[in-house]
């Protein structure tokens, strides 16, 4: 997350941080390693190697990145889950992960498609604990107009303007997921992901498993390109008087808590619409196929020049979360069904790229 001018002003006053951004220091705060991999992708000679060189820039929970491509195959890749990435706290049963492997795939699927490939799939080939995907690149596959928006596309963490959707882009969009633009249930929906938002930021081991997977300036994020990135100038001004730290983060009583919770609030709350997918049963292909849709959706918006942002606390399924999950799926689903992915939808700031693993990191026996 990048915070905003305004937003850092407002947590220390004024001065100090205005002084610490002059000169060159903005400049040497950008997290270029980390970035790289925006860079890279599609420079590679070989198939495989150029569509996952594209796929490792797909959204995923908290950007653990669990993908794993094992190349000993030709023609070949068999994508694993790096379960060592898990989220044990607040993704319990795996379903936003393995969302985010669909939207992996269908990356993987537009890119080789791009180079006259079309992947076929087998799903869970040797069931749940085995590997996700065999994916086998054929020749054929037609390029897809989406393809163009995939280096554009972000999860945009930013307040949006306050003017509605257009009932054109509306109309769009419908065609990849169910849009809420009606002013009352919107403002239903802002009140329950503020209220999720407040249960997993209150419940300390939840809180604790976002802020282990807080990086704190460029040069953890440099080491570590993955999880909530905590950078750019003002905010390491703000580390480098220790008013922003672990140790705060993590106490809800601390000054830079507190901002932190105004900040997501007027967030949140800067929403005129949303998007939802729902799935009438929740198994394994229903969230690949979720994640796959989303993906879609998140390029389809940036076409648009919208903007999307996951927001998926009342979706969690821990204990504490019962009531907004509750909520989430009396006002979002059909009695019976998932609500697979909620997120906001506007005009927002243009964002910055987010961190990623080298693909040479991702890959094994290749
Ligand atoms: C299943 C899923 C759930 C997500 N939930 C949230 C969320 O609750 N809040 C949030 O800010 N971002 C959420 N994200 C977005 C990720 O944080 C984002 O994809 C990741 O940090 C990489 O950034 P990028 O999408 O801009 O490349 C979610 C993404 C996925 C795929």
């Amino acid at each position: 997350m990048k915070i905003s001018r305004r937003g850092a002003l407002a947590l220390v006053g004024g001065g100090t941080i205005l002084a610490a951004t002059a000169g060159g220091f903005a400049l040497t705060r950008t997290p270029t390693r980390a970035l790289e991999p925006w860079k890279r992708a599609g420079r590679y000679e070989e198939p495989r190697r150029r569509a996952l060189s594209y796929a490792i820039l797909a959204p995923n929970p908290h950007n653990r990145q669990p993908w794993l491509a094992d190349l000993r195959d030709p023609d070949t890749v068999i994508l694993h889950r790096d379960r060592t990435r898990d989220l044990p706290q607040t993704d319990p049963f795996e379903r936003q992960l393995t969302i985010g492997m669909g939207c992996f795939l269908e990356l993987l699927a537009i890119a080789a498609s791009q180079d006259g490939h079309a992947v076929a799939f087998a799903l869970f080939p040797e069931g749940e604990e085995g590997p996700i995907a065999v994916a086998r690149f054929n020749k054929g596959g037609a390029p897809d107009p989406l393809f163009a928006h995939v280096l554009d596309r972000r999860s945009c963490k930013e307040p949006f303007e306050d003017r509605p959707v257009p009932k054109d882009m509306v109309e769009t969009l419908a065609a990849y997921a169910r849009i809420i633009d009606d002013p009352p249930t919107v403002s239903q929906i802002v009140a329950l992901s503020w209220d999720a938002w407040t249960v997993e930021a209150k419940t300390p081991r939840t809180l604790r498993e976002s802020v282990e997977l807080m990086r704190f300036g460029r040069s953890e994020i440099e080491a570590s390109p993955d999880g909530v990135d905590l950078g750019g100038p003002f905010l390491e001004a703000l580390m480098a008087v220790g008013a922003v730290s672990r140790r705060a983060q993590l106490d809800p009583s601390s000054f830079a808590f507190q901002e932190g919770v105004r900040i997501y609030e007027e967030m949140l709350k800067a929403t005129p619409a949303y998007a939802v997918l729902t799935t009438p049963t929740n198994t394994r292909l229903d969230q690949i196929e979720a994640g796959r849709r989303w993906l879609r959706l998140n390029l389809a918006t940036t076409s648009l020049g919208l903007a999307l942002h996951p927001v998926s606390q009342a979706l969690q399924e821990f204990p504490e979360m019962a009531g907004c999950f509750r909520r989430a799926h009396d006002l979002l689903a059909e009695p019976g069904h998932t609500v697979q992915m909620l997120g906001r939808l506007g005009f927002g700031p243009s964002a910055p790229a987010s961190p990623r693993w080298p693909l040479e990191t991702r890959i094994r026996n290749g």
